[in-house]
């Protein structure tokens, strides 16, 4: 594999005695005194670290992962500290997972990474419009000041120190059916049959929390899903993986094995008096993993084989951050209060101290400074490592995978995070709602992902809770086509939202976006396994590949891998939209892969028609996108014959990537490239294709279209 050279003006400055978090896999760059300290004056508080910096006009802050607001950070106020809130609404300052990178492109640029494992203050121009300012309630950690030409380079230095990322399975490539849930063996296969029925293609179902046995992680509920084992084949031979999930909490219950392995082996959080601490999820009482204990960490990890062994080739980690209901005590003061309350007036006062009681029982940040995790022998506040939980978690998992089955590639994901756990898994970015506002918060979301090293992510399409109607389904699905992760997930008691679940006009269309998806997946594979393997963006801002200002400020539209440009529809009822051109591209609007329209639009300000039924998306100048024809799931597709669209004025190149789909091999090396390259020499085009490695495309079909919109197709047989 290549090696790296890390940018020698990445610099590393240590504060104090801070905690490993392990989030990077290179320390070697140079370390720093904090006299040194460039771009930010060093404000010390009593036991907290400001970092400031004045900003000029024209920064743009692009990064912070998961988070609300822009795809440029400024003016808004951000909590790193993983949070399990449901209602993403502009105003909060939380979401699931924490990560503490972000560049700054002005005046300056570079890019920082806070490594501290608790709560961060990202105030970035909110309290003064010109002023940066990171604030840690520590004089404990790491920072690191990445240096490079511009945006795109700062980021790929930083994703070098991250190390290699997590690669799925290529069938988790496909489309993937969830909802909360389908609750026995019975709705599963219903669910799968209305897919071949209506000839729509999926990969995976989920198996939601009601699989388990009152949901005690790692059991089957044997009346609800009887044979557990010969049913997972039963579905696999359908064509569909079962993806159950895996929460952090372990009931506490006698002679459960889990709990009893890990009550004696001292594998949970302790509270102040050394006995596992006590909080309630799903199950009511659990306790919580040390998963930053490694023995822990290792034997929660080897309980997977449980469910593996059973024919299970992925999973989702949720309720990690973790998610807390409630405390005994807090739950004991509540309710006695309430009993005072009785036959008691209450006041505006008393009324709402009251309710305050019960409502700030769940996620209670309280709650997390009275457990401890034991690292190297020493007893260490949850709150003080609050957000290595859910990666930790996720790690374990992984680190698990590799002793059951080393060289296969599983499916992970989860919904806490830390920078540094795309190594292990992807995320999905939580509780979403059926809101058109969380199109465009996914949309937004995903290069500022990207950019903190998760490559393997998605949203829940057509959003989690409330109800989607059919347009708003098509619209997301629209974009979420081209998210790696490209599940369609939903809470108890809304709305159905499986793709045949509305009229059949609605159905008609969602299948042709689905089966999009899968025409699409040569590009999406390969684009998303260069990024992995060089360490490059999958989704970019346009304003990492192009230097206008118009470029910086534009929030809606993506770079999408090496060719794509897209400008997904997210408002409701909208049949176009305006774009940006920062060049001339050429946009292809696609009903089907049958039914597919090319038109050149000159750089500058545009607007498009966009139908429901159709997709948009651009091919950059110069660029070409590769397809193939949809099949019922990832496996059953044939790549022997692959369609390329290429807007050519001078000339471009690809290169067209694949390999097993399914083991780590392609690490040595174990994968084929098709470079291709068309020339323009005279008023012709000459096509070349040079075939490397195994896995063979027989045909390529090549519709070339030139900057004055004429289509030359040409058709190149490869023999190896
Ligand atoms: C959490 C998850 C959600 C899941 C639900 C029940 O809210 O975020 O995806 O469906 O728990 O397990």
């Amino acid at each position: 594999m290549k090696t790296y050279k890390i940018d020698e003006r990445s610099r590393k400055y240590r504060f104090g005695a801070p905690i490993e978090t392990e989030s990077l896999v290179i320390n070697s760059m140079q370390k720093m005194t904090d006299n040194t300290l460039k771009y930010f004056k060093l404000n010390r508080k009593k036991n907290q670290l400001q970092f400031i910096y004045k900003m000029s006009k024209s920064d743009i802050v692009l990064g912070l992962g998961e988070n609300q607001r822009g795809m440029n950070k400024r003016g808004g106020l951000y909590e790193s500290f993983c949070s399990d809130d449901p209602v993403h609404t502009p105003d909060k300052k939380s979401l699931y997972g924490a990560h503490n990178f972000f560049i700054l492109d002005g005046a300056e640029k570079f890019g920082i990474f806070v490594d501290y494992p608790s709560k961060v203050i990202f105030d970035i121009g909110f309290s003064q419009a010109d002023e940066l300012n990171i604030t840690i309630e520590d004089e404990n950690l790491d920072l690191y000041i990445i240096e490079g030409e511009g945006p795109k380079e700062i980021v790929e230095a930083f994703l070098v120190l991250l190390g290699d990322s997590y690669v799925p399975p290529k069938w988790a490539f496909g489309y993937q059916q969830s909802r909360w849930s389908y609750p026995d063996s019975k709705e599963i296969e219903r669910i799968a049959d209305s897919f071949l029925q209506n000839k729509i293609p999926c990969d995976a179902i989920y198996l939601d929390i009601d699989y388990m046995e009152a949901y005690k992680d790692f059991t089957i509920d044997e009346k609800r899903f009887p044979e557990f084992k010969e049913f997972v084949e039963k579905i696999k031979n359908k064509g569909f993986r079962l993806i159950p999930i895996i929460d952090a909490g372990v009931k506490i219950e006698d002679d459960y094995i889990i709990y009893e392995e890990g009550k004696k082996n001292d594998f949970f959080c302790v509270d102040e008096d050394d006995t596992p601490f006590v909080a309630a999820v799903w199950p009511g009482k659990v306790h919580f993993p040390d998963f930053l204990n490694p023995e822990a960490r290792r034997w929660f990890g080897l309980k997977y084989k449980l469910l593996i062994d059973n024919g299970i080739e992925g999973f989702w980690n949720d309720m990690n951050e973790p998610a807390i209901f409630y405390t005994e005590d807090s739950l004991k003061k509540a309710i006695s209060m309430a009993k005072d309350s009785e036959d008691k007036n209450l006041d505006i006062n008393s009324y709402f101290n009251l309710k305050d009681q019960f409502s700030n029982l769940i996620n209670n940040v309280e709650d997390y400074k009275r457990f401890y995790h034991k690292i190297d022998g020493k007893k260490i506040s949850h709150y003080d490592v609050h957000n290595l939980y859910g990666h930790n978690m996720t790690r374990s998992a992984a680190e698990g995978f590799k002793e059951i089955d080393p060289n296969k590639r599983f499916l992970l994901f989860s919904r806490a995070s830390y920078i540094g756990m795309g190594r292990y898994g992807g995320i999905w970015t939580g509780d979403n709602h059926s809101w058109w506002q969380h199109i465009l918060l996914n949309i937004k979301m995903m290069p500022a992902l990207n950019m903190c090293g998760f490559l393997y992510i998605g949203a829940d399409t057509g959003g989690f809770s409330g109800d989607a109607n059919s347009q708003l389904l098509i619209r997301w699905s629209q974009f979420s086509i081209f998210t790696p992760l490209f599940r369609n997930h939903s809470a108890l008691g809304t709305r159905s939202q499986e793709p045949y679940a509305f009229d059949d006009e609605s159905t008609n269309i969602m299948k042709k976006v689905i089966e999009l998806r899968y025409s699409l997946i040569p590009y999406i594979y390969s684009e998303y396994m260069k990024a992995a393997i060089k360490k490059i963006l999958y989704f970019m801002p346009l304003s990492f590949e192009y230097k206008d200002e118009m470029s910086k400020r534009v929030e809606d539209q993506l770079l999408v891998g090496d060719s794509l440009m897209i400008t997904p529809i997210y408002e409701e009822n909208a049949i176009g939209r305006y774009v940006w051109l920062p060049e001339d591209m050429l946009l292809c609007k696609i009903k089907s892969h049958q039914d597919t329209r090319c038109h050149v639009y000159k750089k500058g300000h545009a607007y498009i028609d966009v139908e429901l039924e159709e997709t948009p998306m651009f091919i950059r100048k110069d660029k070409m996108m590769i397809l193939g024809k949809p099949a019922q799931n990832v496996e059953k597709i044939n790549l022997d014959e692959l369609k390329i669209i290429a807007f050519i004025e001078d000339g471009g190149s690809y290169t067209y990537f694949d390999d097993d789909g399914s083991t780590h091999s392609y690490k040595d090396g174990n994968y084929s490239e098709i470079l291709i390259e068309i020339k323009k020499k005279a008023e012709e085009y000459i096509v070349d294709v040079e075939n490397k490695g195994n896995y063979m495309v027989k045909k390529i079909h090549f519709e070339i279209i030139d900057i004055e919109g004429n289509v030359i197709e040409k058709t190149v047989n490869l023999t190896k």
